[in-house]
């Protein structure tokens, strides 16, 4: 199978059933990011989204609706195989061979954590029925192992935006609502998915140097972000043209170069928390909430303001002010 070396990675032009089963280890995978051709004449996608076809790289390998099945038990076989325990793996799907997609995945070990809705801009329009503007993105895990799952990644658990609302909360939904990039005049895979996409799916699920797989690489989308954002990466493509010219863009990637244009979330991990709570600093919580209260202060400004003075958590500070206010007593007990 020809194959090209690229500064983390390596990625090959073949059959992703055949290749995998030849290049890659059981267990050895960390995570797996793939968004298989969906069996809907994917090579006429062009007709159907009246695209102008002389920007849309030739070669795309549809398989048919009759294969479609086995297709999918095949290359969801491997992947299992290949994930370590505890990896993960996110399949981007359409709606129409979906079943077949969760049939397979259902005679694995692997088990289903969410099951995402990516909703994105221009959907085909239709004029007696609803606009299908969907995909489907099934996120599994191979259990046995601890699964990377990063919580505060991209938004500290007390980032609010400017509703009051928490940050990560909405960036934790399972539908994500994500525009596909309209790239004028520039040559692209049909189908290609967002960056955004990919870097949100490589921020919660891995860690930099974790090794990731792409099993339909089509645009080399996912060998790009995983380059740029410091993992490696290893990944097939069955179709020559699309491999020769898609993998070259891939070559002028600089391993790290997406990692500075990544927001900083602001972690929040109160600098008290799991400490002991004595009955002083229960008093001293009731006092000072009362304070904010006889002032007019708002229940939430007033809990904001106790996280910060007090270095605990919205929740056990809200459980603190439901107990009763502890005795004076009780302090010196204490002592
Ligand atoms: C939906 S596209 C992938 C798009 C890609 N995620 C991107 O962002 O550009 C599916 C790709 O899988 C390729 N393909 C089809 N059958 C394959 C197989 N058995 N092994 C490897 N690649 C295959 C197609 O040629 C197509 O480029």
């Amino acid at each position: 199978m020809k194959q090209l070396l690229i500064p983390g990675g390596i990625l090959y032009n073949g059959d992703c059933i055949v290749g995998a089963k030849q290049y890659i280890k059981d267990n050895s995978i960390d995570l797996i990011i793939t968004d298989p051709p969906y069996g809907i004449q994917g090579d006429m996608l062009h007709h159907h989204y009246n695209r102008d076809e002389r920007f849309v790289v030739q070669g795309y390998v549809e398989v048919s609706t009759n294969a479609y099945e086995e297709f999918s038990h095949a290359w969801i076989k491997e992947a299992a195989r290949i994930l370590r325990p505890g990896g993960s793996i996110y399949i981007i799907s359409g709606y129409t061979n979906l079943y077949h997609i969760l049939s397979a995945l259902r005679q694995t070990e692997l088990v289903e954590i969410n099951h995402i809705i990516w909703k994105y801009n221009f959907g085909v329009f239709t004029k007696k029925k609803y606009i299908s503007s969907h995909y489907h993105i099934l996120y599994y895990e191979k259990i046995g192992g601890n699964r990377t799952f990063q919580t505060e990644v991209r938004f500290g658990l007390c980032e609010k935006d400017e509703n009051g609302g928490s940050c990560n909360y909405q960036d934790r939904g399972d539908v994500w609502i994500m525009n596909r990039e309209f790239k004028p005049g520039k040559i692209k895979n049909k189908n290609e998915l967002p960056y955004e996409l990919l870097v949100k799916m490589m921020q919660y699920s891995s860690q930099e140097g974790d090794q990731i797989c792409d099993l339909f690489l089509g645009g080399c989308s996912t060998a790009k972000v995983a380059i740029g954002l410091n993992r490696k990466i290893i990944g097939f493509e069955i179709s020559p043209t699309i491999f020769d010219i898609k993998t070259k863009e891939v070559e002028t990637i600089i391993p790290g170069s997406m990692l500075s244009s990544l927001r900083i979330p602001v972690l929040t991990t109160p600098g008290r928390r799991g400490k002991r709570w004595s009955s002083e600093e229960r008093q001293a919580v009731h006092k000072r909430y009362h304070e904010f209260m006889q002032a007019g202060m708002s229940k939430t400004n007033a809990i904001s303001t106790l996280e910060k003075e007090f270095e605990r958590g919205r929740f056990s500070l809200s459980r603190c002010l439901k107990e009763d206010i502890p005795d004076e007593r009780e302090n010196q007990n204490e002592r």
